[in-house]
């Protein structure tokens, strides 16, 4: 499998220790354009199903499985920084990952979100 990944230097303020690994790994996902404001779009890259927020000028990055069940969070309705499931309407925080509303009781992954170059990237 092959996806738009590569590897970056961490800042020396972020790290915790001189030991510390120093690379991180990033993977592109999409072009900021590709998802309009208030919208939420699936992507599928590096062995992983992700679910990428757009949310007044910041993006924000989670698993696209809802950890309830079998709902898709793509497919539920984005309102602000909530996304609610379009399975059984419970709702997460796209910024922490926090159960916002059951059924749901585990909160979902979530990923550090960069914006550079006009594409939406995690680190790995
Ligand atoms: S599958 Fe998402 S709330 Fe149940």
């Amino acid at each position: 499998m092959t996806f738009d990944a590569f590897e970056v230097n961490k800042p020396l303020d972020q790290l915790q220790s001189k030991d510390q690994y120093t690379t991180v790994l990033r993977v592109r996902l999409c072009k900021t354009e590709e998802v309009a404001d208030g919208e939420v779009r699936k992507v599928e890259t590096a062995g992983l199903v992700l679910a990428v927020y757009h949310v007044g000028s910041e993006f924000f990055v989670t698993d696209d499985a809802c950890t309830h069940g079998p709902g898709s969070l793509s497919e539920g309705f984005l309102e602000c920084d909530v996304i609610e499931c379009n399975f059984h309407q419970g709702r997460f925080n796209v910024r922490t990952g926090a159960v916002v509303l059951p059924p749901c009781t585990i909160p979902i992954k979530t990923y550090k979100t960069i914006v550079e170059e006009g594409a939406v990237q995690i680190e790995l």
